[in-house]
């Protein structure tokens, strides 16, 4: 496998996803933390910061345990920083370049250089520049602008660029990641989604032996390849949960228990949707709604999890973005980033915790999902809040309004899967609102609701932008929305972006 020191830069998940789609496993760690090195580390990466290398508290790197040992390389910051421990001199200038440049002088003969092609695009993003190289570097790429846009330091596999090459902008940076794992770190591309689901099973296997394990299905995808994977490795020894909240989508509880059955899942279905109802009646505060809902799940879960006999282990969908120590770009101390997957586990329920898949990104979960024959219908499921329709319905809730929006929520998705548009968008829904509008229905006016449908394109949900949709898309789901849900006269549709929107209205 593969080390990549995290300094705090914006890219350092990127270039561990470029690194895993060249099948080699790979692991970040903050620069400040670094672990005990094992014999199946062959190469290490430092990535860039948003530090500057002559700033006073800029990360300082112990590279004792690699330079010499192994293949090093630095990229951005991690290039400036070696050039600057070896007595160059780093400093911000004239020269400085943000976005697209060209490789100019390559030297073609490196091993890092291999089969990248003169005046090959490359992504640049940084302040300072590497003005004077020490002697035994030797330059093996420029810009027009950075003289010293590659190095390979002369009697150790030590390199550094300067551009990053893990973002698409760099076109041949795939090419120089894989020169750099597959040639110089001599890195066997053997991770695939295979060979990780044959290992997890048999470390399973390992760990936990004939002991029982429970795992709470939400529908989701992270959890229904949490239990697929498992319930391979220890068959019936895993049972599911999967709690019918009262706030799921139309007809999704029903449905979703069937396919987990025909899955050979070993699960059961309760459905406490009074319990939630009875508990959020006459709040409309989201925080409260969310408390609420997260404290009912926990009562109703534990009372199903003690009902299984000697169960030892909790099983958890974590995936990798939830457990990366983050570098504070604010001072060099590492800080755990926190989330609301991560931790949650209440005292009372005294279980270890079992984590398959914390070493996965999300579209390697889908990719493991995939080769376990989990249908791509349900891998390609748009991403569904915890809380629910709860928090789509602004104000209070009542079981009337979340079957309005139940049945205004399916005929928008099933007109997206109609249509051939829910694959491309990336999360969609409907908003119930506490707004009541005029109408005119025949010869009567009417005075009823008012829903709003948000479709949004992102990648993990940070940033998003509203869908494009059709209009004659939007026009036929108003239309059947209005005519066939009794209580609704008017339909919005949300074109706003996150930032400064978010996603959900509440
Ligand atoms: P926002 O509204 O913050 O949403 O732009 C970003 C993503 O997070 C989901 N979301 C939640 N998921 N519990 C969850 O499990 C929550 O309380 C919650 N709030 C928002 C939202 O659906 C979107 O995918």
């Amino acid at each position: 496998k593969i080390l990549i020191l995290d300094c705090g830069s914006q890219y350092t998940q990127l270039i561990a996803r470029r690194v895993r789609e060249l099948n080699v496993y790979c692991e970040i760690h903050p620069y400040n933390a670094i672990p005990e090195l094992e014999d199946s580390v062959k190469g290490l990466i430092v990535s860039g910061s948003p530090f500057s290398v002559n700033d006073v508290d800029s990360p300082e790197i112990d590279l004792s345990a690699f330079r010499n040992k192994m293949p090093v390389l630095g990229v951005c910051y991690g290039a400036q920083y070696l050039a600057k421990l070896d007595g160059g001199r780093v400093e911000a200038s004239d020269t400085r370049e943000y976005g697209r440049a060209h490789l100019e002088e390559i030297q073609s003969q490196s091993p890092l250089m291999q089969g990248m092609p003169a005046n090959s695009q490359v992504w640049m993003s940084h302040g300072d520049t590497i003005l004077k190289t020490p002697e035994n570097f030797e330059i093996i790429a420029s810009t027009r602008d950075v003289r010293v846009a590659a190095y390979h330091i002369q009697g150790e596999d030590t390199y550094g660029i300067q551009f990053h090459p893990e973002v698409y902008h760099s076109t041949d940076g795939l090419q120089l990641i894989r020169n750099f794992l597959v040639d110089i770190c001599q890195c066997s591309q053997d991770w695939t989604p295979i060979s990780f689901v044959e290992d997890t099973i048999e470390q399973m296997r390992a760990k936990l032996g004939n002991d029982r394990v429970v795992l709470g299905l939400s529908g989701g995808v992270d959890s229904t390849v949490t239990a697929v994977l498992l319930s391979e490795a220890i068959g019936d020894n895993l049972h599911c949960i999967f709690v019918n909240n009262g706030l799921l989508r139309k007809n999704e509880f029903e449905g979703v228990l069937e396919q987990y059955k025909g899955m050979g899942l070993n699960v059961k279905g309760v459905d406490a949707s009074d319990r939630f109802l009875s508990a959020l009646a006459g709040v409309s505060d989201p925080e409260q709604k969310r408390k609420i809902i997260g404290r009912v799940f926990i009562e109703v879960f534990d009372d199903e999890a003690s009902a299984i006999k000697e169960v030892k282990w909790l099983a958890q969908g974590t995936i990798y973005p939830d457990v990366i120590e983050s570098v504070s770009v604010k001072g060099p101390s590492a800080t755990i980033k926190s989330h609301h997957n991560v931790g949650g586990l209440p005292d009372f329920m005294k279980l270890k915790v079992v984590e398959p898949m914390n070493t996965l990104f999300k579209d390697e979960v889908r990719r493991v999902g995939s080769a376990l024959g989990i249908h791509p219908d349900l891998l390609g499921r748009h991403p569904f809040p915890g809380p629910g329709l709860a928090i789509r319905i602004l104000g209070d809730i009542t079981a009337e309004k979340v079957r309005i929006l139940q049945e205004v929520d399916a005929l928008f998705i099933n007109g997206l899967r109609e249509h051939n548009l829910y694959d491309s968008v990336w999360q969609a829904g409907a908003i119930l609102l506490p707004v009541q509008s005029v109408g005119v229905m025949g010869d009567e006016r009417t005075y009823e609701q008012v829903v709003a449908l948000r479709a949004v394109e992102s990648t993990d949900g940070m940033t998003a932008d509203w869908v494009h949709l059709p209009y004659n898309f939007l026009a036929e789901v108003s239309n059947k929305i209005i005519n066939r849900v009794k209580g609704v006269n008017r339909v919005v549709y949300d074109i706003s972006s996150k930032p400064p929107a978010t996603i959900e209205w509440e």
